[in-house]
């Protein structure tokens, strides 16, 4: 059956959140209509320390001259190597956020960093050319922001930073199924906030049925 994973960079808190809000919107349909898929939750916003940091740093370097690894490098790469696993073993990919400061929060990113391993989800080939090694997989991004990018406003377009990066890196490792979608443009508007809101849940909805 299919493996739905979803990545959530937002804490939980007790204010109501829209990007997790229209998560909610999207994988209740979802679930209505696939049943009998996997779906695996991650908010790498709560207790999820997995940063690039001195360890993961020296496994990387080590990993690439082959060098042995320490026993606490062991048991950090096996349990690095397992959320990397679960990422491969996967078929559908979530990816849920509000915009910071026109990029995803660095949580996710920290994540992605983890996940955007050689060779388990892309590498060079023999002529140096990148190559992604996920196939036949698929990517919805789920992004809240203050104000609104993908209007006619082509120049705002270019700021969202956060979902041309995702697609990009997806498209890396091999994922060109790729859609958005975006709740933006509440904190201004925010006689319009319900509505925008929505929107968002009906659009969702819709893409909850052939996701
Ligand atoms: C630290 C921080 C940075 C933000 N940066 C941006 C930004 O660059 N552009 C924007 O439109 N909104 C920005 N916002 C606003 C949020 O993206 C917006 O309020 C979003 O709807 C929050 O989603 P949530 O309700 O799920 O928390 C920022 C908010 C915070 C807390």
């Amino acid at each position: 059956m299919p493996q739905l994973l979803t990545i959530i960079a937002h804490p939980q808190t007790t204010k109501f959140s829209t990007s997790i809000e229209l998560y909610k919107n999207f994988i209740e349909s979802y679930k209505s209509i696939n049943p009998q898929d996997t779906i695996i939750e991650r908010n790498v916003s709560d207790n999820f320390k997995l940063t690039f940091d001195e360890v993961a740093l020296s496994i990387y370097n080590k990993k690439q001259t082959g060098a042995s690894l320490t026993r606490r490098e062991r048991t950090i790469n096996a349990t690095r190597q397992s959320y990397i696993d679960e990422f491969v073993q996967s078929d559908k990919y979530v990816f849920v956020n509000p915009m910071y400061n026109f990029f995803l929060p660095a949580e996710m990113k920290s994540y992605i960093d983890l996940i955007m391993q050689i060779p388990s989800t892309f590498e060079y080939n023999d002529q140096n050319k990148l190559q992604g090694n996920l196939h036949n997989k698929k990517a919805l991004h789920l992004q809240s922001s203050g104000d609104r990018f993908h209007s006619a406003n082509t120049q705002m377009e270019s700021l969202d930073l956060g979902d041309k990066y995702l697609k990009t890196i997806f498209d890396i490792m091999g994922v060109n199924d790729y859609q958005s979608v975006f709740v933006e443009g509440m904190d201004f508007d925010t006689k319009n906030a319900q509505n925008i809101l929505n929107s968002g849940y009906r659009a969702v909805q819709k893409l909850a049925k052939v996701f």
